[in-house]
């Protein structure tokens, strides 16, 4: 496995490569990034004229992006673990571990910013202002450096894997994107980088909030549809248990908005904090047709 640090390199090294599957990260990797290098390795083979994957070859990105923290959010904090990043990917059989330092990616002011619509503001994005426009402009720039066949994205950050998507399609990106499910520990908490922040009670409490999302699922399934109602009836639920409650939200899934009757495909989404730890999951929803 090769780890580079200049886009220069990196262009070098790729060159020859006709087919690239790409995990973008910000580091501090757990199974569920290396699930993601496994899905792009399948890609690769599925790829490749013999599949095999001949010719074929991973690349993980390692970047943590001060552009998608807010002034009072924890890029300082951020963990940085870099020599185990770099043994997970190893183990995994990635080829490349890209992780361009900050003068590499950043070399003068980003003046020129991915702007994405409305979907930016919703969510998350009332939440974290300008977090999805830094998302938006690191991975166009990582896509202008790897430029890869297939790009893989966790679905447990669903807003992201919408905005990015969105971007591919609307700026004609030729970039096969693979949206990958969530993995969960053994007692449904999502993984997530993030986890590391819980105290060991918190990390206790952690599931429930899947488990509320998983509930509330149950319920739509059996025919509930005042959404504005159980929403707030989560929210309350885990407000009870001490849990401090961004935006519990049943959406469309393809766009985010409210779903209207006719709508078939939903998602919930959630991020409350527990303690100091702000936590977000998800659960998609496919109504009967
Ligand atoms: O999901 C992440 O880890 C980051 O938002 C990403 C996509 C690597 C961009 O910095």
């Amino acid at each position: 496995m090769e780890i580079i640090h200049t886009v220069a390199e990196l262009r070098a090294r790729l060159k020859s490569e006709s087919i690239i599957g790409f995990v973008p990260t910000m580091g501090n990797l757990h199974s569920g990034h290396i699930d993601l290098t496994r899905i792009a390795r399948a890609c690769v083979n599925a790829h490749s004229p013999d599949q095999a994957g001949a010719g074929g070859c991973v690349v993980v990105s390692i970047f943590v992006n001060r552009l998608q923290f807010g002034p009072k959010e924890d890029f300082g904090s951020y963990p940085r673990t870099f020599a185990d990043d770099t043994e997970k990917c190893r183990a995994a059989g990635v080829d490349i571990v890209f992780a361009p330092t900050e003068a590499a990616m950043y070399p003068a002011p980003q003046h020129y910013l991915v702007e994405p619509p409305n979907i930016q503001h919703i969510l998350d994005g009332a939440v974290r202002p300008g977090h999805f426009r830094g998302v938006a402009t690191v991975v166009l720039k990582l896509f202008n450096m790897v430029r890869p066949t297939v790009a893989v994205f966790g679905k447990k950050d669903y807003q992201q894997c919408r905005v990015l998507d969105n971007m591919v399609q609307q700026l004609n990106l030729p970039i096969e994107m693979v949206l990958a499910d969530t993995v969960r520990a053994d007692d449904g908490l999502a993984l997530s980088s993030r986890n590391g922040y819980l105290s060991a009670a918190e990390r206790i409490e952690a599931p429930q909030l899947f488990a509320e999302l998983s509930k509330l699922k149950h319920n739509i399934l059996s025919g509930e549809r005042n959404f504005a109602a159980m929403e707030a009836g989560v929210a309350a639920a885990l407000d009870a248990r001490g849990w401090k409650p961004d935006y519990i939200a049943v959406r469309r899934s393809d766009d985010l908005l409210e779903p209207s009757p006719a709508d078939k495909k939903l998602v919930i989404l959630a991020a409350a904090r527990l303690g100091a730890t702000r936590l977000i999951d998800n659960v998609e929803v496919t109504l009967d047709e």
